[in-house]
């Protein structure tokens, strides 16, 4: 071991030893491991875990007893990673015993590591039988690898075309109804992104809800008819931001509600995994002054910021397969057309201006609803907002040749929308169609036993 002579290394600081042990680069098979394995043994663990690296390397069969007899002693989580990585490295049947005792370890990290290592015996009978059982493992990431590794992951060409299309009598519809009537007519995994801003609690006398409670299990039931017409890992992108309920008199405080917060982990329940928290950041002017008694007084306690943000949050439907199989389920002329060209966002933290709109009082603007569009669904796709206002995300959705199916319950606004929508530009030949309730009952009702 050339560069890194044993004497020299013990005068080293652990440090400086680290640091060179790092540089080493690839060892060629004939290198004698026995310096390293001293350093193995070195007080400080991360030389043990550098060490452990770089025995790794070597893939020599005869370090295999030193190796399972380092990791079973060693107490720093992130070296016996390294000693376990290094077991599975030799890729090696006589290293699956010790493997499997290391998928029993009380840190995620060694057993992932342990997984991977036994990846490579997937053929091995009883190696399956020990990967199942994680299944029920209490950590989710370990879980999730258990999944992606176990399940189907291309899929097949049924799937292939079944996830690029969606059903046509949806494609640039717009439904003048309740949301919750509309959804239950909707056949599973229609739609390819939704994204939508509901109601803000009782911030507009769209609706009113008793209670706060009420509101946030009326958003789980909607979001859970999105999850189930979702096609599989597909994105719901949701726009909210916190609402304050004004205060009853000078005698009460006012009360503020965190709903993007509140509804997070009902939706992660619901089956969708986080993906994004993007910060749509307005412009100064637009937000309301809520510094006014404070600019005055200056006293402690008394401060409170004027907000100029909301949040897009994005999620995926569950699922084991990664977001490449997504993707590769489209044809190329469909991702050329699609791809994402010239300068965009690379933060998250979006600075687009707000919206201000004659009839409706609480709209997104074109701008964020195109951006999210581009960024999470292929052209030809079918795009949802079960809460559809003015149809922000149809008109969104037809500029950038995608479909969309809206959902809206005020029948001033779904006129309205209806009106916007005629104007934009008609893609696939499709101009915008409204319908009641009943009518959409009925024509689903019609493809329903035309399918079944
Ligand atoms: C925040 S606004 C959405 C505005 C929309 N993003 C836009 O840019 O025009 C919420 C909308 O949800 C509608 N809404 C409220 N409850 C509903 C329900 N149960 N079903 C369908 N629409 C509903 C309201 O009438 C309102 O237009």
């Amino acid at each position: 071991m050339g560069a890194l002579p044993l004497e020299l290394a013990y005068n080293l600081d652990s440090g400086e030893i680290v640091e060179r042990l790092e540089r080493l680069g690839k060892l060629p098979a004939d290198t004698d491991p026995s310096p390293l394995m001293q350093l193995a043994q070195h007080p400080n663990p991360k030389v043990r875990a550098a060490a452990a690296k770089n025995l790794a390397k070597l893939e020599n069969l005869s370090l295999l007893a030193f190796l399972v007899e380092c990791a079973g002693r060693e107490p720093n989580t992130m070296a016996r990673r390294e000693f376990v990585s290094a077991i599975g490295r030799l890729r090696h049947p006589s290293a699956i015993p010790y493997l499997i005792t290391f998928l029993q370890d009380e840190d995620p990290k060694v057993v992932l590591q342990a997984i991977r290592g036994l990846l490579c015996f997937r053929h091995n009978a009883e190696v399956i039988t020990h990967l199942e059982k994680l299944r029920g493992h209490p950590n989710e990431l370990i879980r999730k690898a258990i999944g992606t590794e176990l399940d189907d992951k291309h899929g097949s060409q049924q799937e292939k075309r079944d996830h690029v299309h969606s059903p046509e009598w949806l494609h640039n519809v717009l439904v003048n109804a309740d949301v919750l009537d509309v959804l239950r007519h909707v056949p599973d995994e229609s739609v390819h992104l939704t994204f939508t801003s509901p109601p803000y609690y009782n911030a507009r006398d769209y609706t009113i809800y008793r209670s706060y409670e009420e509101y946030l299990q009326f958003l789980v039931r909607v979001f859970t008819e999105v999850h189930r017409i979702t096609k599989e890992g597909r994105f719901f992108v949701l726009n909210t931001s916190p609402v304050l309920v004004p205060r009853m008199s000078r005698q009460h405080s006012s009360t503020r509600y965190l709903i993007p917060f509140d509804i997070h982990p009902l939706i992660t329940k619901i089956g969708f995994d986080f993906i994004d928290d993007i910060i749509w950041v307005k412009p100064d002017p637009s937000a309301k002054n809520r510094n006014g008694g404070f600019y005055q007084h200056r006293k402690p306690l008394g401060y409170k910021a004027n907000s100029v943000v909301e949040y897009v949050i994005v999620y995926r439907k569950h699922t084991n397969k990664l977001i490449d199989w997504n993707m590769r389920q489209y044809d190329s002329e469909t991702v050329e057309a699609s791809k994402v060209l010239g300068d965009y966002e690379k933060t998250n933290v979006w600075r687009i201006a707000p919206s201000a709109d004659p009839v409706h009082p609480a709209v997104f603007p074109v701008e964020l609803a195109t951006r999210i569009i581009e960024l999470y669904s292929y052209r030809g796709d079918l795009v949802f907002d079960p809460f559809a206002g003015r149809g922000t995300v149809g008109i969104a959705a037809l500029q950038t040749g995608r479909f969309y199916f809206l959902v809206e319950k005020d029948p001033q606004y779904a006129s309205y929308a209806k009106e916007l929508l005629s104007e934009g530009t008609l893609f696939g030949g499709k101009s915008v169609r409204t319908m009641t309730l009943d009518e959409f009952t009925c024509i689903s009702a019609g493809y329903a036993k035309e399918e079944g």
